[in-house]
C-alpha cells in the first residue's frame, strides 16, 4: 500500500509552525487573533473567563492583552501545558458541572467569557455537532451567571442542524450578535464563532 507523505503530519501546517516559534501550545491562537483584530473582544484591564482553554494558547494571548491589571481564569478537563502568566489562573474541571454550585466560587464580574471548547469527536457529523452545541449550552448558561452587563462572549460551535438555534439564544441574550470563520481555520471543518457583544 502507497503512504501518504502527508499522513504522518496532517496537522503541522503554517499555522502551527508559527505557533511554535511564537512560543504559543496551540494553532488555534491565531483564531482569537484574528477575532481581536477583527472585533477587539478583549481590552486592557479586562476580567476574561476561558472555557475548554487547555493547552493555553488562547490564555497566554488574552492575559497579554489585558496586561497585569487584568485577569484571565481557564478552566478544562485537561491540565495545562503551559507556566501559567502571574495575571491568570486555572481550574481543572468540567465546565458541564460548572453550571450550578462551582460557579460561585468563579465569582462574576467577567467582562469576556471565550471558549474554544471541543468535545471529543466521534467522525459522524451529527452526534459531533450535537456534543458541541451541549457544551456551547453549558457556555451560554454559565454567562449569564458570570458576565457583567454589556460583557461580550465568543464561543466556538461545530454547525449542525441546532445551530440557529443557538444563535438565537444568543441574539435574544445580547444586544449585537455575529458569527465569524476565521481564516486559520482548517479546510473542511464545520467549526465557527458565535459572538455576542453588551449582555443585556
Ligand atoms: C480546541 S481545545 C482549546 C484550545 C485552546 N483555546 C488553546 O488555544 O490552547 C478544546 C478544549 O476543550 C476541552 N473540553 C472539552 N470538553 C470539556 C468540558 N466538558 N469541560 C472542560 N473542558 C472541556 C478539551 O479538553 C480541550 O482542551
Amino acid at each position: 500500500m502507497k503512504r501518504n507523505k502527508n499522513n504522518k503530519n496532517k496537522w503541522y501546517d503554517h499555522y502551527a509552525q508559527r505557533a511554535r516559534k511564537e512560543g504559543f501550545p496551540a494553532r488555534s491562537v491565531y483564531k482569537l487573533q484574528e477575532i481581536q483584530d477583527r472585533l477587539s473582544v478583549l481590552k486592557p484591564r479586562n476580567r476574561v473567563l476561558d472555557l475548554g482553554c487547555s493547552p493555553g494558547s488562547w490564555l497566554l494571548f488574552a492575559s497579554r492583552i489585558v496586561g497585569k491589571e487584568g485577569f484571565v481564569l481557564g478552566v478544562d478537563l485537561k491540565p495545562l501545558s503551559i507556566p501559567l502568566p502571574p495575571n491568570a489562573s486555572f481550574i481543572q474541571g468540567d465546565i458541564m458541572e460548572l453550571k450550578d454550585e462551582p460557579l460561585i466560587r468563579l465569582g462574576g464580574d467577567f467582562d469576556v467569557v471565550l471558549s474554544d471548547v471541543s468535545p471529543s469527536t466521534t467522525g459522524h457529523r451529527f452526534v459531533d455537532a450535537q456534543r458541541s452545541v451541549d457544551l456551547c449550552e453549558a457556555v451560554l448558561a454559565i454567562s449569564h451567571h458570570v458576565l457583567k452587563q454589556g460583557g461580550i462572549f465568543v464561543c466556538k460551535i461545530f454547525q449542525g442542524i441546532d445551530f440557529k438555534e443557538f444563535s438565537d439564544k444568543v441574539k435574544k441574550d445580547f444586544e449585537h450578535s455575529r458569527s465569524f470563520r476565521p481564516k486559520s481555520t482548517r479546510k473542511g471543518s464545520k467549526e465557527i464563532y458565535v459572538l455576542g457583544s453588551g449582555k443585556k
